[in-house]
């Protein structure tokens, strides 16, 4: 049997600059404004509280939960919010925080559906994005980095709940 050894892609000193970076372009971007920062939970914990920190400008926080239903490991391309808003954000600047950008479905719906209740922006900050994998056409507003196509833990990512504890992102060897 293989054992699954992580392999070191963004160190914890490396993640922590480009964030900042982000912070500070975002803080740029809103300037006079106030923000709600909307976490997609569980991956974007770690990336929201890193970024949240670094920013400038006042934020406000919620998180829902987005699950896509369906047999099988590859998205159905079906999500469902399985836990909602707490916040109304009619006439509010949102920002959606995701820990990675896949095939683009969660996102996309996710945007279409605050989109309904007529914010006064809507954009989405990634940590990480697999453009290559695309199964509808979505580009987030801010990106930490992009990715190959591995599969990857860490800082918030998980592989069946493990290694989301683990502050650096690393590959999961076995598991392109
Ligand atoms: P999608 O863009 O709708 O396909 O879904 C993105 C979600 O898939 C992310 O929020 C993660 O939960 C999960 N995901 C996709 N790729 C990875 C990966 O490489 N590591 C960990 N989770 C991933």
């Amino acid at each position: 049997m293989s054992e699954i050894k992580p392999e070191l892609l963004f160190p914890r000193e490396t993640i922590a600059g480009r964030v900042r970076e982000l912070a500070e372009q975002i803080s740029g971007d809103y300037q006079g404004r106030e923000l709600l920062l909307v976490g997609i939970l569980n991956g974007a914990f770690i990336f929201m509280a890193d970024l949240i920190r670094a920013m400038s400008i006042p934020c406000r926080v919620d998180f829902v939960r987005a699950a896509s239903y369906g047999s099988g490991s590859e998205s159905s391309g079906h999500i469902k919010i399985t836990k909602e808003l707490e916040t109304p954000i009619t006439g509010r600047d949102v920002l959606i925080v995701e820990d990675i950008i896949d095939t683009g479905l969660t996102l996309s719906r996710l945007v279409g559906v605050f989109g309904e209740r007529q914010p006064a922006s809507v954009r989405v900050c990634a940590f990480l994005d697999k453009s290559g994998r695309r199964r509808v056409p979505f580009t987030a507003d801010y990106v930490g980095f992009t990715i190959p196509d591995r599969f990857v833990v860490g800082y918030g990512l998980d592989f069946n709940e493990n290694y989301r504890f683990l502050p650096d992102v690393c590959i999961l060897k076995d598991i392109a």
